[in-house]
C-alpha cells in the first residue's frame, strides 16, 4: 500500500540522519567517490534537457485526456477505460527532471549496449535513456496501448532508432526479451511499484547482468513492500555496490570491490 504523507517524511528523515553530506566527503569508495562527483552529482547543461522537458511542457499545457487500453485489467493504480489527462502523466507519472537528467549521465558514461525500462507511459524516461546513449539499444515495454501509442508517437518524431518499444506486460515480455539479449547493461524500473513483483523482476534478469551493468529503481520507498524489496535486492550477493538516494535506488555488479551500502543525498534530498 502507497506510503501516506506522515510515513514518507518519517523515512525521509531517517534518510537524512543517515546520508553522507552533498559534495562528497566521507566516501571512502574511489569507484562511488568518482561515481557521485563526477556523474550523479555533476549538474550541466545540455540541449537534449531542454528538448525534453519542452516535450514534458507540451503534454502539461495540453488538455487533453487519453483513455487507458491496459492489457491486464489494471496496471499500477491505472484501470483499463479510465480517462487520464495528458497533463497528469507528465507531472506527475513521469520521472521528474532531475532523475531524467541522472539516468542520461548515467548511461552516457557507461555506454550500455543493451537498455532495458519497464514502465514508458509517455516516454519521458525512454527519451532521457535513449538520447544519452545513442549508440545502445533501449527496449522499454508499456502495457497500457494508449500510452504506448503516445509514446512511438514521439520516438518516431525524434527519429529514434535506437529505440524498440514493446507493448505487452512486464510478466509476459521481460522473460522472453532476456532470453533473447546476449547482456543485459542497464535496466530501470519504474512500473507497478509492487515490492513482490519487483523481486521477481530482478531474479529475471540477474542471469544476463554482467560485471558492469547497472540496476536503477525507482520509487524504493513507495511502500513498506517496495523499501524491503529494495534492500534485499541491495543485500543479493551478486550486488556489490548499492547506493540510496531516497526516490531511487542504484546497483553495481563489478567484481574486486568490497561489498558496500552508500547512502547520499542527490536532487532535492
Ligand atoms: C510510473 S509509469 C512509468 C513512467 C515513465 N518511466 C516515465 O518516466 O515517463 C509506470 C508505467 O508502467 C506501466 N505498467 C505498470 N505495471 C505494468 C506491467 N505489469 N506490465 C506492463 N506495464 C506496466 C503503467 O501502465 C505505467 O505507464
Amino acid at each position: 500500500m502507497k506510503r501516506g504523507v506522515l510515513k514518507l517524511v518519517a523515512s525521509y528523515l531517517v534518510f537524512r540522519k543517515e546520508s553522507l553530506p552533498k559534495g562528497g566527503h566521507g566516501i571512502h569508495s574511489p569507484f562511488v567517490f568518482d561515481l557521485y562527483t563526477n556523474i550523479i552529482a555533476r549538474e550541466e547543461r545540455n540541449t537534449f534537457f531542454e528538448v525534453i522537458e519542452g516535450y514534458r511542457k507540451e503534454l502539461l499545457k495540453c488538455d487533453i485526456g487519453i483513455i487507458r487500453k491496459s492489457i491486464a485489467e489494471s496496471l499500477n493504480g491505472g484501470f483499463r477505460g479510465e480517462l487520464v489527462k495528458l497533463s497528469r502523466l507528465a507531472n506527475l507519472v513521469a520521472v521528474p527532471p532531475h532523475l531524467g537528467r541522472l539516468l542520461f549521465r548515467l548511461v552516457n558514461h557507461f555506454n550500455p549496449a543493451n537498455t532495458i525500462e519497464l514502465g514508458t507511459s509517455v516516454g519521458i524516461s525512454s527519451l532521457y535513456l535513449a538520447l544519452g546513449n545513442p549508440n545502445g539499444k533501449l527496449y522499454t515495454i508499456e502495457g497500457d496501448e494508449a500510452v504506448y501509442g503516445i509514446a512511438s508517437k514521439r520516438f518516431e518524431l525524434f527519429h529514434l532508432n535506437n529505440v524498440h518499444a514493446i507493448c505487452g506486460t512486464f510478466e509476459t515480455e521481460l522473460p522472453k526479451l532476456v532470453k533473447e539479449l546476449d547482456s543485459v547493461d542497464f535496466v530501470f524500473i519504474d512500473g507497478d511499484h509492487n515490492g513482490s513483483k519487483l523481486l521477481q523482476y530482478f531474479d529475471i534478469i540477474l542471469p544476463k547482468l554482467n560485471e558492469n551493468s547497472v540496476v536503477v529503481i525507482d520509487d524504493i520507498r513507495w511502500s513498506d513492500e517496495m523499501e524491503d524489496a529494495w534492500r534485499a535486492i541491495s543485500t543479493n550477493k551478486r550486488a556489490s555496490v548499492s547506493i540510496d538516494i531516497f526516490r531511487c535506488g542504484v546497483l553495481f555488479f563489478r567484481a574486486g570491490i568490497v561489498k558496500q551500502n552508500f547512502i547520499l543525498r542527490y536532487g532535492p534530498y
